[in-house]
């Protein structure tokens, strides 16, 4: 640790007036033992080290808390979430969940009497899912307290700045108070998933649809297809929430569009409402027309048909370290007193991008929300076993975050109809980071045998495996900028089935009954929901074949695609409730 190499006034309450430097010193003398506590071998891809940024430019912290009690909320969690369990269906509130995510008062201290013996004075303790101590401080301050060094990146493909580092270490007495400290050694991540775009013609010019669907997926394609009712939902607290990320915007004008072409019974005037974080904006006009937000919501909008839907924009002022907005939107969603009961997102990245803490506290956010009753929907990744994005080059398959996550719905992707195949984008495999949830471990485990040694060494078998499901995912039309455009991903399989689930939710919310919640231990209870897909395309990529479709669940379909009928019928309703 370098000493008094700036000036540094230190002010605590608790010793009244602000102490000089020479407390800095002697505190020093009594230098804590440090360790690393999070590394990685290279910044991900596209991010280019520049050098050391200036020795006083001014950062903002985040350090996260440890949580009091991770693994009584994972309990909680599975508690209410598992069928024919006591407490199904009892969500919690949201005081609940934070009875076992905040700090304890014994971290927030520690971690303060560190901080503060290093002159860091600006503290603030802030609490979203998790607790957060927030500070500022100059990067040469910065460098000493983490025993690292920070650099300048920049983004190539967008020029953004960002000062990082690969490493960095904190007190060993301190690990067990502290997840993650923010910026360090994470990177602004999120993409879209959807992996092609065919721009078609203006939607007044194109005369006929494809009945067959075999060309084209429309809402009345997916209608038939899975039995989903065209018939509107009617309770008004049924809320799915789409956010939107880097600048994909959603449309009212296309919505209008699409809803006047491929669903004519509806009332062309349905919309969604718009709610901003980060600075967020939803601007209108062709020009600010994005694919990726105009699929997520048509497809919720036009399939949920009366569910209420709000997109969520989430601006360029994010702080959550994650990737763009992707932490911010659900800690948003938890803190809602009425959350909506479903999120569809169809952004993400590779597991690898994000450090093992990182993707705990991530992950651990959607564990708080599945608590809550939210159910987390995600498409899984267009890159095949390469994970987010195709991948020649890899070495080792590569998860797709989150599909890892053992508390998020990953939704593979399907083309063709009768029968569906298994498409070769649709990313699937086992986290690296996080192990195998025992709801799949039936499921999963006669792939893993029938697979025996094949790729043995490319990904760990005891990782969670995923996608869970699968849904359509080829030629899916929407309208964007008022032309049709034909989307093949992931990110159409997602809201596809976000959609049944909020019009399931809003049978048994008519009924008097919880919501779904977290689905996974439900889905596996109840594979006889999902059509089998055992054919097609395997999920090629790291200069593999991938992995097949098969009979059962595998890494590219799940347990297959979903029936609405059927679903109901799990749920414990009819057709008729
Ligand atoms: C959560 O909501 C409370 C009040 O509703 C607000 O004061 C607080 O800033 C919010 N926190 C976050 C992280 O949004
Ligand atoms: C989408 O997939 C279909 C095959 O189902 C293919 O014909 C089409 O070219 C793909 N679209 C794009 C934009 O890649
Ligand atoms: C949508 O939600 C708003 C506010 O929560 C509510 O006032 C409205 O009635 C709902 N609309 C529908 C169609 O359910
Ligand atoms: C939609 O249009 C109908 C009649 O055309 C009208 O009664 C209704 O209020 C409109 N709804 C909205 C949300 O504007
Ligand atoms: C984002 O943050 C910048 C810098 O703090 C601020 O100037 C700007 O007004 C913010 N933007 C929005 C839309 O809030
Ligand atoms: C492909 O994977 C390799 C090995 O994991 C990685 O180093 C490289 O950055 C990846 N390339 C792209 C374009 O993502
Ligand atoms: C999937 O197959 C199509 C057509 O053969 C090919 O163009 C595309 O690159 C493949 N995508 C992936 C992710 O393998
Ligand atoms: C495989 O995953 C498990 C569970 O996540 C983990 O404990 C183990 O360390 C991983 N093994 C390797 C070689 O990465
Ligand atoms: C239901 O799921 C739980 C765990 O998720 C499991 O213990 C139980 O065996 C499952 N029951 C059936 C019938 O699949
Ligand atoms: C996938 O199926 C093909 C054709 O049956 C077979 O050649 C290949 O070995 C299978 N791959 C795996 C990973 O099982």
């Amino acid at each position: 640790m370098g000493l008094f190499h700036q000036k540094v006034v230190i002010c605590l309450a608790t010793l009244g007036p602000c102490l000089l430097r020479e407390v800095y010193a002697s505190s020093a003398l009594s230098r804590r033992s440090m360790v690393v506590h999070e590394s990685r071998t290279e910044a991900p891809v596209h991010y280019i080290r520049e050098g050391p940024p200036h020795p006083e430019t001014l950062v903002d912290f985040r350090i996260a808390l440890t949580s009091m009690d991770r693994s009584g909320l994972e309990k909680a969690l599975y508690d209410v979430s598992i069928p024919g369990s006591p407490l199904y269906g009892k969500h919690l509130s949201i005081e609940e969940v934070n009875s076992y995510t905040s700090a304890s008062a014994h971290s927030v201290t520690a971690v303060t009497e560190w901080l503060t013996e290093n002159g860091i004075t600006n503290l603030k303790l802030e609490s979203a899912v998790h607790d957060y101590l927030i500070f500022s401080a100059p990067v040469d301050v910065a460098n000493d307290l983490f025993d690292t060094e920070f650099h300048s990146f920049v983004h190539a493909p967008s020029g953004k700045r960002a000062i990082r580092t690969l490493q960095y270490s904190i007190p060993r007495d301190l690990v067990s108070h502290i997840n993650v400290v923010h910026p360090t050694t994470s990177f602004d991540l999120a993409k879209p998933l959807s992996i092609s775009v065919s721009y078609g013609k203006r939607s007044s010019e194109i005369s006929s649809l494809d009945a067959s669907c075999s060309n084209t997926i429309t809402p009345q394609c997916l209608q038939e297809l899975y039995d989903i009712p065209t018939t509107p939902a009617t309770q008004p607290s049924n809320r799915i929430a789409v956010p939107g990320l880097i600048e994909y915007w959603a449309q009212y004008a296309d919505l209008q569009a699409f809803l006047e072409r491929l669903r004519p019974d509806m009332p062309s005037n349905t919309t969604f409402s718009v709610e901003t974080i980060d600075g967020g904006t939803n601007p209108q006009g062709p020009e600010y027309a994005g694919y990726e937000a105009n699929l997520d919501i048509q497809y919720t909008v036009g399939l949920a048909t009366g569910v209420n839907t709000t997109f969520i924009s989430a601006g360029p002022n994010n702080t959550d370290g994650a990737a763009l907005g992707y932490l911010d939107v659900v800690e948003y969603l938890y803190n809602m007193t009425e959350p909506p009961q479903v999120m569809s997102m169809s952004y993400g990245f590779q597991e690898w991008w994000l450090t093992p803490s990182q993707a705990q506290q991530v992950c651990d956010v959607y564990m708080a929300l599945g608590a809550r009753g939210v159910s987390l929907i995600f498409g899984s990744g267009d890159g095949g076993v390469s994970g987010a994005e195709r991948n020649d080059t890899c070495t080792e398959f590569l998860p797709a975050f989150p599909g890892g996550c053992p508390y998020i719905t990953s939704v593979g992707g399907t083309y063709s109809i009768n029968p569906e195949l298994s498409t070769n984008f649709s990313s699937g495999g086992f986290s690296g980071y996080f192990a195998r949830p025992s709801y799949q471990e039936q499921a999963v485990a006669p792939f893993l045998e029938n697979l025996g040694n094949t790729y043995a060494g490319l990904f760990n078998a005891s990782g969670r495996g995923f996608p869970d499901i699968a849904a359509q995912s080829h030629n899916v039309e929407i309208v964007t900028g008022g032309e049709t455009v034909y989307i093949n991903g992931t990110s159409c399989s997602g809201p596809i089935f976000a959609s049944m689930v909020a019009l399931v939710n809003d049978r048994l919310i008519a009924a008097g009954k919880p919501v779904l919640g977290f689905l996974n231990p439900f889905l596996y209870n109840n594979t006889q929901i999902f059509t089998d897909i055992t054919a097609g395309l395997p999920n090629a990529g790291c200069g593999t074949g991938g992995f097949n479709a098969t009979a059962g669940w595998d890494p590219i379909t799940g347990l297959g695609t979903p029936n609405f009928l059927k679903m109901l019928e799990a749920a414990g309703l009819s057709n008729d409730d």
